[in-house]
């Protein structure tokens, strides 16, 4: 079966009425608009103008790729695109279009005008991605139909129609598939000063009184990432209705973190215990990822995907052609003297 859904524009970012209280805090925290959508000014800059020429044009825009790291707002963005051009989005992603003729049901059978956002789009199917070429370069879809020498092809039109697909590892995507993207947006970590402006709006929103130096001290914490910061300031409001703490200072929040277990870099247990068996088991490396997973009971991709592209952006860790190597910031960080063999090589 494959996992499709279909929301309307002006409907989709209405909490179900039997959400969860957290499910609908998100659905409030997330933005509807490139207006309240914080920081990346850039690629707001750069769809705007690609959203405001398609529709003088009365045109779809052009294929949406969008990729970066997890939280940093993928989802958000493709539904920001579907709210800005009154547009119904469809909705499914990468693994659950198994089979080419999941994708043919789904690409026949949407609206003129529809916004496609298909998640996680490096996981598609090779025989999936070959009928996306010919639907996203000419609008049709070019069906096989019988088999052997008696098969002949038929090629269907399709409705005008934007597809936007959002990717955490770019370079797993095929060569083809990126080349058919009108535009490209990568998603960076953002600024503190953006992370603080999401903790502003959104403590507001979850009814926190919080000073400006806790609401920083929340930014810095969170990687740079807008679900982390949201996550986290969901915790502090559970700690704050159970101690019954009125105005959250940088007192409450740091206490806050230390029961959250994230350290001043905003580092969690994983992370730690990553950096701490690169040093202890490996002596500060260089060890290569499979050793490093297996040693960690971590999978490589999540190591890949997660933990390490902020390791490595703290200058924590670092990458050598023999594999990864604890830095002198690392021992530093979790207070480990480097050994005078280690201290040559980093
Ligand atoms: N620019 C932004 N401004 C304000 N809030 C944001 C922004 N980007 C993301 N968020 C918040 O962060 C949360 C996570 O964003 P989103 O789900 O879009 O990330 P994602 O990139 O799709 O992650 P994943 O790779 O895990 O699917 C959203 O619910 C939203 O509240
Ligand atoms: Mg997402």
């Amino acid at each position: 079966m494959t996992d499709v859904t279909i929301a309307v524009a002006e409907t989709q970012h209405s909490s179900p009425a039997n959400a969860s209280p957290d499910t609908q805090y998100d659905a409030a925290m997330r933005p509807k608009t490139l207006d309240e959508y914080v920081g990346q000014s850039a690629i707001k800059d750069g769809l705007r103008l690609a959203l405001d020429a398609a529709m003088i044009r009365k045109e779809s825009i052009e294929h949406v790729l969008i990729y970066g790291g997890p939280g940093l707002g993928k989802t958000t963005l493709a539904h920001i695109i579907a709210h800005h051009m009154s547009a119904p989005l469809r909705v499914t992603s990468g693994p659950a279009i198994e089979r080419a003729g999941d994708l043919a049901a789904i690409l026949t059978n949407l609206e003129p005008g529809s916004v496609l956002f298909v998640d996680e789009c490096h996981r598609l199917p090779k025989t999936v991605e070959e009928i996306l070429y010919p639907a996203m370069e000419d609008r049709a879809l070019d069906l096989v139909i019988g088999k052997g020498p008696g098969a002949r092809t038929l090629r269907i039109d399709l409705p005008p129609f934007t597809l936007v697909a959002a990717t955490t590892r770019l370079s797993l995507l095929s060569a083809p598939l990126r080349d058919r993207f009108g535009h490209h947006f990568h998603i960076d970590h953002y600024t503190q000063e953006d992370v603080a402006e999401i903790v502003r709006r959104n403590s507001q929103r979850l009814g926190l009184a919080m000073t400006n130096s806790a609401r920083l001290l929340v930014a810095s914490r969170s990687r740079g990432t807008p679900r982390i910061a949201n996550r986290i300031l969901k915790r502090i409001r559970d700690l704050a209705q159970v101690s019954g703490q009125g105005m959250l200072d940088e007192q409450f929040v740091d206490s806050a973190f230390r029961r959250l277990n994230i350290d001043p870099l905003g580092l969690d247990g994983v992370d730690r215990k990553l950096l701490d068996t690169l040093i202890s088991v490996f002596q500060g490396g260089p060890v290569g990822l499979q050793a490093w997973a297996a040693a960690t009971a971590q999978e490589m991709s999540t190591i890949e995907e997660i933990y390490e592209p902020f390791l490595l952006q703290l200058g924590l860790v670092d990458r050598t052609a023999r594999g990864r190597v604890a830095t002198k910031r690392a021992y530093e960080h979790l207070g480990k003297t480097i050994p005078s063999a280690q201290d040559q090589l980093i």
